[in-house]
Formats: C-alpha cells, structure tokens, sequence
C-alpha cells in the first residue's frame, strides 16, 4: 500500500519547462502525456493573463515548480502563478537603466544552486540577474545587479542585446545577442557577472578563419553574431552556436572572402569558449540569409547505431544535420553553383552549400509554375511579373534589377525553430512566400553623388523603410514619408526604438542632413560621396503580395512539416494556418505567414499557434491531422510551453500578434483538461 502511494507521487508531481524552449537541447519536447490524440479535442482555456503591453510576443515562458517567469513585448519580466494566472511580481527595466530597453525579447533564463534562484534578462546593453522570488536585482551580480555586454569585446564597448536568452553551462551564463560591433560568444560567472570567456566570432590575426577576411578587416568588420539562440550538450560541455550575416547584410565589396564564422554552426567547448569544429552554411552572405534557429540536439538511429546529432535549419527551409562530436554531415553536402553578382566592386561567391538530404521543406525556386491560383487576377498579375523580373532562386544575383527571392527573407524557417521526439523526428514550420531583391546605386546615373542626406537614408535607413520610405507594415517598419515632429525623430535616430539601432554613431552634421532630408529641407551641396560608403544599398524588404495583399504565389504558404532524420525522408506537411474569407471562396486551407515554433509531446501531439489567424492547434504527430484548434486574442507568434502542476498538464502560449499585418497585443493564455 505504502509502496504503491509512492510510486503513484511522482505522477503528482510538477513537470518543469525549465529552459529556453523546454530543455539546454533546445528539443521543444514534453514527457508529458495526459493530454493526448483522444483527448485533446476537450482542452480549455485555464486562465489568461494580459502584460498590458502591445506588441510582438516572442518569448517562451519559463515554469519551475508551479511559476511561470517571462519577458513581455517590452521586456518587463513576470512571474505568474502557472496554474492561476495571478501575478506574483514584475520587474520593469526602466526603472533600473537609462536609455533604450529594446522589444521582442524571446525569453529569460533561469539558474538555482540551494536556496538560491536567479532569472537573467536582457534590456538594452544589459544583463541583469533577478531573485527568483522578489523579481529585484541580485546586488552583488555586476554593478547593483547588471552588467554591460559589450564591456571586454571592443574598445569603446559596442551595443550587444540580448533578444533570444542565454544558457547555462555549470556555473556560467553563455549568450551572444545582436550587435553593432564584432560578433563574440561570452561565458559570465552567474554569481558574480565576472567573463570567463570570449570567442571572437570574425577571427582576429592568428586565430583559425582570418584568412577569410581582408587581413585588417577585423578592426571594422560587424555582425557575424549570434541573435536566434544556442543550445548545449551539458554531458559533452560542447555549445553550438549559430551565426547570421557580417555586416552590412547586403554589401559585401569590402569583405571579399568567405567570411567565417559568419553564417556558421560553431561547436564551442562550453568550459574554455575553444572552437571544436564549425560549419559554414552561408559563404559571403549578400542576403541577410543568418541561421535563423537555435539548432537542436537529437539521437538518430543509422543501420542500427545510435548518433547523436544536432540539426541545424536554414531560412532557406534547407535542414543540416551533423555529428555532434565530430561535425561530420549526416548527409554529404555540395556546393551548389550561384548567380554570378552584376555589381561592379561586389566579388560574390560563386558556390553555396546544399545537402543531399533530407529534401528543402520549401521550394527553392518560383518558376510559372508557381502563378498564384487563388484568383484569375491573381494568376494574371503573378504570371506577368515573374516573366518581367525572373527568380533565380535562394541567392539571386546583386544587380540593380529587380528579381523574385525564394525563399523570402523571412525563411524558410525563423527564430521559432523546430521540435525533435526521442524517435529521431524533426518538427518544423516554414514560410512558403516570395519576396522582392533589388539593389540601389548611391549615386544618380549620372555618376552624380547624391545629396548627403538622401545618401545617408539609402545606406542607413532604405533596408528597413524603404527607398520610398513607405516602411512595410507586414515587417512591422513604419511609413515614415510625412515625419512631425523633429525633436522626436532627432531621439529616435540618436537612441533607436525597437528593432531600429541608435545612429549616434554618425557624426552629428550628418545626422541633421538626414533629418534635413526627410523633413524636405536639406540644402543641396556639392560635397563629393565619402569613399568609405557602400556604392549599392538594399532596395527594401518587400514582400510579393498580389492585388488582395496575399502571398503571389500557388498555396501553400505556410506549412508544419514532420522529417525522419533516420532516414531522411519528409514524413509529412501540411498547411499551417488558414484564410477564413479564401476558405469560403472554396480555396483548401492555404497556410499563413508563420513565427513561433512548435512543442511535441509524449502524448502524441505538437502544439503549435504561429499562423496568422490567432488560432492555437493540436497535431497528431503521426499523421499532421489537426485534433483541436482553439482562438487567441492576438496571434500566437512564440512557442508554447508545456508542464504540469498537482499533476494537471497545461500549455501556455504568449499571444502578441503584431507580425503579417495582424493586430497586436500582450497576453498569456493557458490551456488544460477540465
Ligand atoms: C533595422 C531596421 C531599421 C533601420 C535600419 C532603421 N529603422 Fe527606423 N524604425 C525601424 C522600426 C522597426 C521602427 C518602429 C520601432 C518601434 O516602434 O518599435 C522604426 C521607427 C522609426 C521612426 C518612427 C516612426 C513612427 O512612426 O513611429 C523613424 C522616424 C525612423 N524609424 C527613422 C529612421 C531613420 C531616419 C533611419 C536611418 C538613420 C532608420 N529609421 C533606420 C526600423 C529601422
């Protein structure tokens, strides 16, 4: 009898989500199995909770015994009761910094030794430890609780923020974040904030990679950083860590070379921050094509031996999977010929990376084909354009002629990533959508330079607002054609908001022909170019919508794929997300815009939102059937976590929307049996 209750109290107990997207392995995978393919059909909302923000809501909360602890759209963090939905406290970093906070923080991290229980954030330039308990900064952590992240990586310290958090190796916090500077991987002492290492991410003289940089490059050369996560080995004590592009994204005339480790899954040991192998996916990135995912470490099982591999997904839907230990692909990857670059001064690379399995989760090219077929107009307008502008797939060649990009810029997959099951499945969401690639002369055709202030927006303002500066709203980039009010724009340039990086970095005359420019009144001088800026700029994101302002091309648009990684193979893929007005036209279910990742459970299911229709769903991860769907008040753009208190299983979701046009908000919403 005795043995029997004790046997039954682990069922009882409480099932953690105790990291970043469930585990150090990034796996997105739940034990649990109360909720399951028959009962999934009645799961409720348990409680909801609103930050009383607005905005993206990446993040993927945290829940250790019964709390839930995230960051909201501007970065205050909250601990919830997770089975309730009442707060237990908040910390506002505002209060505790000057200067810019920074949004769309995807999660906290969360460290316990005794007692004692630290959740670390990011705002702004900072990290900073919290209680657990009180959600007040840990004094004795850095200065009055933070520390800068740039301090110790260049001289003066760049701005480095923290959008997807860290992980926990021992006694260390190992993050990397975006940047203005240099890209580097730090090591920080949880106790004290104290680095214990660093790795340079664009090699400096000596160090393995610098041969493929201009050799002084290193002193000027950015990016190459790692802004969507990394996971950890803690048995082996290997990090891997996956880079996006040098910067500037679309220029790369005065980087000839391939550029490592820029684009690259980097295993790093965990203990010294020593490179054990690396694998580059992208080779002189011209097109913002960072590794989107924090790759995911997985057991696969090959002519009866079991590997321990890790996945990395590209947002050219492309997956790579390796050895873990030893960086071999499970697959042979080949180099793939590319367009060949039209701009004179950009050397380009003439090959890139494609591994000969498993098959790209979306199509690599859009041919006539791929007309949309939702309307006759559609078809019309889609057919005309491809035939005048031409796709030559992934990597289209810089030229100053407009070309369909597929797959887009936003993937492919993004930042949500993807879920793995202990069977060696591999679970992932993908956009299926083109998107429009042009670069810009700095100078009129003339040869003319021209004025400074137009040339400061192509070069520092066009990639995200536009040449028109009509900004584009699905990417959440304001218009900015009519600006108000100078003071205001003045501090937006000097402090940046949001996504948008502070400019104080330009000299102040430059900055006020800038503001000059867009307000129409810069004089016009004669003042020749500066010979440090690029000759060609970036046209804009732009996606290719058709007349009625969907995706211009034949559905799918989004989908959630399943991949056997035993062998290789797509299992299967189904539509994510749905039109209800094209539903009723008689369109199938099309797919939406995605981002945010899914969970798949022992109980047979992946939880997933990410659509663009505020819509959370159950799939059998047998067969991609959906079991059970349930509204959001805003779209779910993050990835759920799932856990158990009292031996009730719940999912919890943040739902912010904001991404494809969607309305925006800040909420929490848990599910459970009731
Ligand atoms: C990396 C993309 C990016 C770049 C580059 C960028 N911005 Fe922005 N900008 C944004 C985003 C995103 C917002 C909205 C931020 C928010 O509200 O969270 C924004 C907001 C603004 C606003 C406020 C508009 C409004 O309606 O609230 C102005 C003005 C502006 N940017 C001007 C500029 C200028 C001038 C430059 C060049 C010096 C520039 N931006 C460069 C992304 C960018």
């Amino acid at each position: 009898m005795r043995i029997a209750l004790l046997l039954a109290l682990p069922l009882l107990a409480q099932t953690n989500w105790p990291a970043y997207l469930g585990d150090k392995a990034t796996a997105h995978y739940s034990p649990l199995t109360q909720i399951n393919k028959q009962n999934v059909r009645n799961l409720k909302q348990a409680w909801s909770f609103d930050t009383g923000d607005k905005g993206e809501f990446q993040s993927n909360g945290l829940v250790i015994d019964g709390v839930l602890y995230t960051a909201s759209p501007n970065r205050k963090v909250f601990a919830i009761n997770a089975q309730t939905g009442q707060e237990i406290w908040q910390f506002n970093p505002a209060n505790h910094q000057q200067g810019p906070i920074g949004r769309r923080q995807r999660g906290v991290t969360y460290w316990k030794e005794g007692p004692e229980e630290r959740i670390f954030t990011g705002a702004g330039t900072y990290l900073y430890a919290l209680n657990a308990k009180t959600g007040q900064p840990i004094q004795t952590f850095g200065t009055n609780g933070k520390i800068h992240l740039g301090e110790g990586v260049a001289n003066p310290a760049p701005t480095v923020q923290i959008n997807t958090p860290g992980v926990i190796y021992k006694d260390t916090y190992i993050v990397g974040g975006q940047t203005n500077g240099p890209g580097t991987i730090r090591a920080y002492d949880v106790r004290t904030g104290r680095l214990r290492w660093l790795f340079n991410l664009i090699p400096r003289p000596g160090e393995p990679g610098h041969e493929t940089w201009p050799p002084e490059a290193y002193k000027t050369a950015g990016g190459a950083s790692n802004w969507s996560g990394l996971s950890l080995d803690e048995a082996r004590g290997i990090v891997y860590v996956p880079t996006e592009s040098a910067l500037p994204d679309f220029w790369g005339g005065d980087r000839p070379g391939a550029n490592l480790f820029a684009n690259s899954l980097v295993a790093l040991n965990a203990e010294t921050g020593k490179r054990l192998w690396h694998r580059q996916l992208v080779h002189h990135d011209l097109l913002d094509k960072d590794l989107p995912t924090p790759p995911v470490l997985l057991t696969v099982t090959r002519n009866g031996k079991k590997i321990d591999a890790v996945a990395q997904g590209t947002k050219n839907g492309l997956l790579f999977v390796f050895d873990r230990t030893t960086g071999h692909p499970l697959w042979d990857i080949a180099e793939r010929p590319i367009p060949a670059s039209q701009l004179p001064g950009e050397p380009g690379w003439p090959t890139q990376p494609v591994p000969l399995k498993p098959a790209p989760l979306t199509r690599q090219t859009y041919t006539e084909a791929d007309a949309s077929n939702i309307s006759p107009t559609a078809r019309a307008q889609t057919l005309l354009r491809i035939r005048k502008s031409g796709s030559q797939g992934a990597y289209p060649a810089p030229s100053l002629q407009e070309r369909i990009i597929m797959p887009g810029f936003d993937g492919g997959m993004e930042w949500g990533g993807a879920a793995v099951d202990p069977d060696g499945i591999y679970y992932a969401n993908v956009n299926e959508i083109p998107w429009i690639y042009q670069m810009i002369p700095t100078a009129d055709p003339s040869g003319k330079p021209l004025t400074q202030g137009e040339r400061t927006y192509k070069i520092h303002c066009a990639a995200c607002h536009g040449f028109d500066r009509a900004g584009d709203a699905a990417s959440g980039f304001p218009d900015i054609r009519n600006p108000k009010d100078r003071a205001q724009v003045t501090q937006i340039i000097n402090s940046g908001i949001g996504r948008m990086p502070a400019f104080s970095a330009l000299p102040e005359a430059q900055r006020q022909t800038l503001i000059d420019h867009l307000f129409g009144t810069e004089q016009p001088s004669n003042k020749p170019a500066n010979p440090t800026d690029p000759p060609y700029v970036f046209g804009g994101f732009r996606r290719w919508a058709d007349a009625e302002g969907y995706p211009a091309i034949k559905p799918p648009w989004g989908t959630l794929n399943a991949v056997d990684l035993n062998t290789g193979e797509i299992k299967w893929k189904v539509p994510l997300g749905e039109y209800p007005e094209l539903t009723k036209r008689g369109i199938p279910p099309t797919g939406t815009e995605n981002y945010g990742g899914p969970v798949v459970t022992k109980g047979g299911l992946i939880f997933i939102a990410a659509s663009a229709d505020e819509t959370i769903r159950a799939f059998d991860k047998d067969t991609g059937k959906i079991l059970w769907q349930a509204k959001l008040p805003f779209s779910g753009n993050a990835t759920p976590s799932v856990y158990s208190i009292d031996g009730k299983q719940y999912v919890v979701i943040s739902a912010g929307g904001g991404k494809s046009n969607r309305p925006s908000g800040g909420h929490i919403v848990a599910f459970a049996l009731p």
